[in-house]
């Protein structure tokens, strides 16, 4: 639209000058069409240097909005293996992969949000606490530090599915009320909107992601939690759909039974201590899906505890929200294996 009406902008005059000089130089006139012509391009020469100066502007602009080429500038490109979680309104990634595919760079939330889940990762709390995080600290990313790009901070954390070639996800958020007790009440709202069977099943999928081995594709979905009923939830719909990616009953068993025996000690850590309302974290589960990885090269199964941006210090009761959730979702993943054994 805008370079069109430039476009004639420079045209329209551009042949009255022309025609201008045609009609002066009708009769072999040359000398008094010469001016005329003189005129005319540097008109032409003028405009198309107004031209490329807006074309550049428009890239230029371009480039500050659109948040890959942003990133790509600081060798950072979108991070693949997101799941779950929000953009941001502005557009930007909020998880990127570092250049050394190691580590995701997962944008800081706005206040006060922010310095909470800072405030998780590097362990700023009371003295008597450190080290209370010890019987679980194989199940939290590692936390490198804080990264600074154009003015916006990132959390740098260990790039969990490094280890997979074809990594089976599964975001789930655990907890009766993922919501803070002192949110603004429209918000809690809008979630006991969205999902109902929250307060009954403890849990929702934030996003699955599986290897589709025939297609050659990953099967997507984000957010479904939204469109699923209490039966469904109680019956692990999306655990059967998210074990999809096995390329065997035996398969599917051994993924299940691996994994719920590390879902039981973070229920042994979670029925024990104190200190943490785990508010909002999600249980992060993956496994190979690549069926051309031999049995024998195949990283473990394994599930990570992420995202701390609502979780509380020094609460001093054991969090029976999250463990709740918990219970549930491995009495729900039970269920499922009980009815891929017969
Ligand atoms: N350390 C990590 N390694 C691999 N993937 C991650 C990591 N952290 C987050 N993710 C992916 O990004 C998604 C969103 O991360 P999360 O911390 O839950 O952000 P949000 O606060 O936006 O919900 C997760 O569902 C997961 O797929
Ligand atoms: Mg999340």
């Amino acid at each position: 639209g805008m370079a069109m009406k430039q476009a004639q902008l420079v045209v329209s005059p551009f042949s009255v000058l022309v025609g201008v000089a045609i009609a002066a130089g009708g009769g072999n006139k040359l000398p008094q069409a010469l001016p005329w012509l003189v005129a005319s391009s540097a008109w032409f020469a003028l405009c198309l240097f107004q031209l490329f100066a807006t074309a550049s502007k428009v890239s230029e602009d371009a480039q500050v909005r659109a948040p890959d080429a942003q990133a790509e500038r600081h060798g950072l490109e979108k991070y693949e293996h997101k799941v779950g979680g929000h953009t941001s309104p502005d557009g930007l990634d909020v998880c990127l992969l570092h250049h050394n595919q190691d580590e995701v760079l997962k944008r800081l939330q706005p206040q006060p949000y922010t310095l909470r889940e800072l405030a998780f990762y590097g362990r700023e709390m009371p003295e008597h606490q450190e080290g209370l995080l010890q019987p679980v600290m194989r199940y939290l990313p590692q936390f490198y530090g804080v990264h600074d790009i154009d003015s916006m901070s990132y959390l740098r954390l260990q790039n969990l599915m490094r280890q997979y070639s074809k990594p089976c996800i599964l975001d789930v958020k655990v907890g009766r009320r993922c919501y803070e007790v002192s949110a603004p009440e429209d918000k809690k709202d809008r979630e006991r909107q969205k999902y109902p069977y929250q307060e009954t099943v403890g849990y929702r999928v934030a996003g699955l992601k599986v290897w589709d081995a025939e297609r050659g594709a990953f099967f997507e979905e984000i957010r479904q939690g939204k469109n699923r009923t209490e039966a469904d939830m109680l019956r692990g719909k999306d655990v059967e759909t998210y074990l999809a990616g096995c390329s065997s009953t035996e398969q599917k068993l051994e993924v299940t039974r691996q994994l719920d025996e590390h879902l039981a000690k973070l229920e042994q850590f979670l029925a024990q201590q104190t200190y943490f309302e785990f508010c909002a974290v999600s249980l992060l589960f993956a496994y190979e899906g690549d069926p051309q990885v031999a049995p024998q090269h195949r990283v473990a199964p394994f599930v990570w505890l992420v995202d701390f941006a609502h979780t509380i210090a020094g609460c001093s009761a054991v969090d029976d929200n999250f463990l709740f959730g918990l219970r549930m979702f491995r009495t729900v993943m039970a269920g499922v294996r009980q009815r891929l054994e017969h």
